[in-house]
């Protein structure tokens, strides 16, 4: 595990584009795996921004994101969909076919979620996976259990989840009880994780994860496992790594 002690998250920011590109430039059918939530926005701007200059493109770029509301429809400003097209896809050169998202207003969910594990199984593997940490260590939705789940499923959000993600909504009330997420093992299938945590308030869950015990009570422990793992603090995320 490479873990990346950096000033401040603009310089975070910068780092992840920077793998994100170097990742496309060496295999321009790359498969990403993309998060959502507060964390990632600027590493897109940047994409955004390069990609405008021409300096990456994603013309060959299959993504799949990690996870997605229950329940919200693809035009919900908070739906996992619109926070893509509004961050990244809307304005990049990425075909729509090869954007795959779990469809949380699936009449079947579980068939939602075979669906999902299919396409997974025909990529094979993605490239590289990037993550944001929960308050909790969830890593997707992938909340604090007994047990964890491997491959894409439906899971009830912990109260905790939903309230961390209320500020992107008008109440608690609005915020979806349910969510789809790729499992812990789909995402250790991943060649490269880039692990990307900000903030003070995540300061001790991320040297929970990154050092303590490896328990399904925190999700994010299981990355310790994994043999090509990136990490990006900045330095209030940090401060228990200085
Ligand atoms: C959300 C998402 C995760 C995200 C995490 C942290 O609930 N499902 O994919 O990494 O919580 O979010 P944020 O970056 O806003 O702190």
């Amino acid at each position: 595990m490479i873990i990346q002690l950096l000033q401040n998250a603009e310089q975070v920011d910068l780092a992840g584009a920077e793998l994100i590109k170097s990742t496309v430039r060496f295999k321009p059918n790359a498969v990403l795996g993309l998060a959502t939530g507060g964390t990632p926005v600027g590493i897109y701007k940047h994409l955004v921004q390069d990609a405008k200059q021409g300096l990456i493109h994603f013309k060959q770029v299959t993504t799949f994101n990690l996870d997605e509301y229950v329940g919200l429809p693809s035009d919900h400003p908070e739906s996992y969909r619109a926070y893509m097209e509004k961050h990244l896809f809307a304005h990049v050169d990425i075909p729509a076919e090869q954007v795959n998202i779990p469809d949380g207003m699936a009449t079947d969910l579980q068939a939602e979620c075979d669906r999902y594990n299919r396409l997974l199984a025909q990529v094979g593997q993605i490239d590289l996976q990037i993550l944001g940490l929960g308050h909790n260590g969830h890593i997707g939705f992938n909340e604090p259990a007994s047990s964890l789940t491997s491959e894409t499923h439906i899971v009830e959000l912990k109260e905790e989840t939903r309230q961390a993600n209320a500020r992107f909504f008008a109440s608690i009330d609005e915020v979806p009880t349910h969510a789809l997420t790729m499992g812990v093992g789909s995402i250790l299938k991943a060649k490269t994780i880039l692990l990307v945590v900000k903030g003070a308030d995540k300061a001790d869950i991320v040297h929970r994860a990154l050092t303590g015990p490896i328990t399904t009570d925190c999700p994010a422990s299981l990355l310790q496992l994994h043999p090509h793992v990136i990490v990006l603090l900045d330095a209030a995320a940090g401060r228990k790594f200085a």
